[in-house]
């Protein structure tokens, strides 16, 4: 057996590299590319779009039509939905999107450019020109005239002119003062610094106040566009299983505790999109909206935690790229009353970690804001508490209080176009020993072609066998048949797909009716029965 390539560490995977594969291979394109792109939309193509779909599968099936067991032993009830994407803009300001669903920005006087004000200490960290200034005065403490010297010489060189204050930015020149420099050098040092925000990350400027910036995309539904008619592209998901949570309890039998899943595009007029399709201003989101009685959602909240950490391993990414982050009080939004995020460590921000998936406790926050907003009520009775509270000889007033409630809301809200970045990151693997000189190592369940059936030589008979074993497999699962150039190449432009198998009819099948199985990892050969292929196939993908 030849040596399965070994996994490598997410620092050491570069994205650009990741990128160039994604175009090539037909994974993901930038979106309008002939007119030059468009900032922060992506096209996903063929390869892309299988993976996709096969991680929207999984987790419909888990989530959904397989749901997992709950506390109890017994197998918990989701249903699913699929909401329209506009709704009545009224949703909007129930929820909170409208008057909070903001992020302070900033402008640079001098090149423009528009920066999140709680980016900008940690993109000044990143900035190329910052990291030059710094190491020009590393060590030397400001304000004294040794550290203003030593920025005044580094400043010359860069072609910048050092300014005695901001205000005096010139439109033509870089102009830095001497509390930028401190700015720098403190951004550098200390990587929790929140700082004064006034200096431009890219090129040194001064920036305005933070200002607030909607982030919903706006439209209009019907013939005129007024303020009377506009309309929203949904940012979450999440409203539109909140709007439909009486017609669910009211149609489809269910009772507390119970969830609600979508699947479904999101937009977002992010204002720095970046990081590939990380943060995009449309991308897809798996959510599921978990209804249950008030003093109930702490297990709850518990429970999702720990079952979603153990959905994204089925997955087939290490433990240790993946870890729990609680958000502190302050960063909690405005919705939610406890939160956790699934990370993971990217390679853009290895050693660190970044989101993947969120999982939050919304309280009675979304049924209560669309009851006041709507006037349909969204209190639940609870008939087995009532049972419950009457068998323990409860007063009336604590029956009622036990049985009639707001339900709370636990809520695990991922992003499908996020995790198909993280797959695509946790199985690019670079191999020198490849034709390819890269393997991607997909989970077979997830990878987008599941097996290749070459012959080794169009001629011969071969390709005619090569064909019909293509066509049984077909049936089952996607496969695909290659026939041209050199088997070398046709292995080399599988392990860049990720397939993880491939079989290749050779002379000898004509004969003993065998094929030769190549196993992607380890590139170990083996010979099965032609007859045996499908069923080495469904055995084998189900990993
Ligand atoms: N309903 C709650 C909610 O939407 P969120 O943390 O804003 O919460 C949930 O979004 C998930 O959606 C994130 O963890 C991330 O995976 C994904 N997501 C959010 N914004 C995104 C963006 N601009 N591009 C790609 N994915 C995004």
């Amino acid at each position: 057996m030849s040596q399965a390539t070994p996994s490598i560490a997410p620092d050491q995977k570069s994205m650009e590299d990741i990128v160039a594969l994604c175009k090539r291979r037909g994974f993901v394109y930038p979106a309008s590319e002939i007119y030059g792109g468009i900032n922060g939309f992506w096209d996903y193509g063929p390869l892309g779009t299988a993976l996709k779909n096969n991680i929207r599968d999984w987790w419909w099936r888990q989530t959904v039509e397989c749901p997992p067991i709950g506390p109890d032993g017994e197998p918990l009830a989701i249903v699913g939905l699929d909401s329209a994407i506009i709704q009545n803009p009224k949703t909007w300001e129930a929820s909170g999107h409208v008057g909070g669903f903001n992020d302070p920005m900033q402008t640079c006087h001098q090149c423009k450019k528009l920066f999140r004000a709680d980016h900008v200490s940690s993109m000044l960290r990143e900035a190329k020109w910052a990291q030059s200034l710094y190491e020009a005065t590393d060590g030397l403490q400001h304000p004294s005239e040794e550290c203003a010297a030593a920025a005044e010489q580094w400043a010359k060189k860069q072609g910048k002119k050092l300014a005695p204050g901001i205000e005096e930015s010139h439109k033509d020149l870089k102009v830095l003062s001497p509390q930028i420099v401190l700015e720098v050098k403190t951004a550098i040092e200390d990587p929790l610094f929140e700082g004064s925000h006034t200096c431009c990350p890219n090129c040194g400027g001064s920036l305005t106040k933070p200002r607030a910036f909607n982030l919903m995309f706006e439209s209009h539904a019907g013939a005129i566009q007024s303020e009377d008619n506009k309309v929203y592209l949904r940012p979450e998901t999440a409203q539109g299983i909140f709007l439909n949570y009486k017609n669910v309890l009211d149609t489809m039998r269910v009772k507390m505790p119970f969830g609600i899943a979508q699947i479904g595009k999101s937009f977002r007029n992010e204002v720095t999109p970046r990081n590939f399709i990380f943060r995009s201003r449309e991308f897809e989101q798996m959510e599921m909206e978990w209804f249950c009685a008030p003093d109930d959602a702490p297990k709850w909240y518990d429970f999702w935690k720990h079952e979603r950490m153990r959905w994204w391993e089925s997955l087939g990414i290490e433990k240790s790229n993946l870890r729990f982050r609680d958000h502190d009080d302050d960063e909690l939004a405005h919705y939610s009353k406890m939160c956790v995020d699934v990370e993971y460590m990217y390679p853009f921000t290895s050693p660190g970690f970044g989101e993947l998936e969120g999982v939050a406790h919304r309280g009675s926050f979304d049924l209560t804001q669309h009851q006041t907003h709507s006037g349909t009520k969204m209190e639940y009775f609870d008939q087995e508490r009532q049972l419950a509270a009457k068998a323990e000889g409860k007063s009336k007033d604590e029956i009622d209080k036990l049985s009639k409630y707001i339900p709370n809301v636990i809520e695990p809200a991922s992003g499908l176009t996020r995790a198909v970045l993280v797959l695509l990151c946790e199985a690019y693997t670079p191999d020198e020993s490849r034709a390819s000189k890269l393997v991607m190592k997909f989970k077979p369940r997830f990878a987008p072609i599941k097996a290749a059936v070459f012959p080794l030589v169009n001629k011969d008979g071969m390709p005619e066998v090569a064909h019909n074993l293509y066509k049984t497999l077909r049936n089952q699962h996607t496969v695909q048949m290659d026939a041209k150039q050199s088997i070398g190449k046709r292995y080399a432009r599988m392990d860049e797909a990720g397939t993880p198998y491939c079989f290749t009819i050779d002379g000898d099948s004509l004969t003993d009716q065998t094929v030769t199985v190549r196993h992607r990892d380890t590139q170990a050969q083996e010979r099965i029965n032609l007859d045996k292929v499908p069923a080495f196939l469904d055995e084998h993908i189900k990993n």
